[in-house]
């Protein structure tokens, strides 16, 4: 892909992303204040709700997309948002959350934040490594089958509900870390912080019908249906 086309690819990631988790044109708010007239909105999944199948099956999907996020949704619609300044970008609201934060804000900005990510993350057709994140990968793991193995055994290794992360640190490497329930690396409490370019839902929800107990197969599974474009067009800048 030339430098234009690439550009002109991250330029529409980073249009279509926005518009999925903000759609909220007609709504006004206070200069730096989110208002009583701002809603959240559940973003519409880019594909059917069976386009993952065999990988991740449609009724798994259409729970967890029209329950679990709609509700993280309906829930962060009845927070107070005293002290936090808006942004458009869901990453931006993640980064105010500090120990103090309302446990309502904290739970459930995350669950919105990290499931429309997770959403755009998942490809219904084969998609492949692009060079420049294909680069980093092997420049920090040193193959992509080491990559596959450390974060397939922090996911396994995770106890309890949450989520395994590839992040892009302060300092611009690659690490792998996972963070409790709804907890996400862009938060002031995340121990291990950086922005999100790879995200696996660990929650039962996720994968429970389906593979009941075995989060192994899950996980294995799940790297099939990654989208590796939506995880360079982070690296590049596209914001959630
Ligand atoms: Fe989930």
């Amino acid at each position: 892909m030339v430098n234009s086309e690439r550009r002109a690819f991250v330029k529409q990631c980073v249009a279509s992303i926005a518009f999925l988790a903000f759609p909220f044109k007609n709504i006004t708010f206070t200069k730096g204040r989110i208002s009583p007239e701002f809603k959240f909105r559940l973003p519409a999944l880019p594909y059917a709700f069976n386009a993952l199948e065999p990988y991740i099956d449609s009724a798994t999907m259409q729970i967890h997309h029209s329950k679990h996020h709609q509700a993280y949704v309906d829930k962060l619609n009845t927070a107070s948002w005293s002290g936090f300044e808006f942004s458009e970008h869901l990453s931006a609201l993640c980064k105010q959350i500090n120990e103090t934060s309302p446990a309502i804000i904290r739970n459930n900005l995350g669950g919105h934040y990290n499931h429309s990510l997770f959403w755009n993350l998942l490809s219904a057709q084969p998609d492949v490594l692009p060079a420049e994140f294909s680069r980093r990968l092997n420049a920090e793991f040193g193959s992509f089958e080491a990559f596959k193995t450390q974060f397939s055994e922090a996911a396994l290794k995770h106890f309890g509900s949450g989520w395994c992360w590839l992040i892009l640190t302060e300092n611009g490497r690659f690490k792998i870390c996972t963070t409790p329930n709804q907890d996400n690396p862009l938060m002031g409490i995340a121990q291990v912080k950086g922005k999100p370019l790879l995200a696996l839902d660990l929650w039962e929800h996720a994968y429970y019908l389906k593979y009941q107990n075995r989060r192994a197969e899950y996980i294995q599974n799940w790297f099939s249906i990654v989208k590796w474009s939506t995880c360079e067009a982070l690296l590049n800048g596209m914001e959630v």
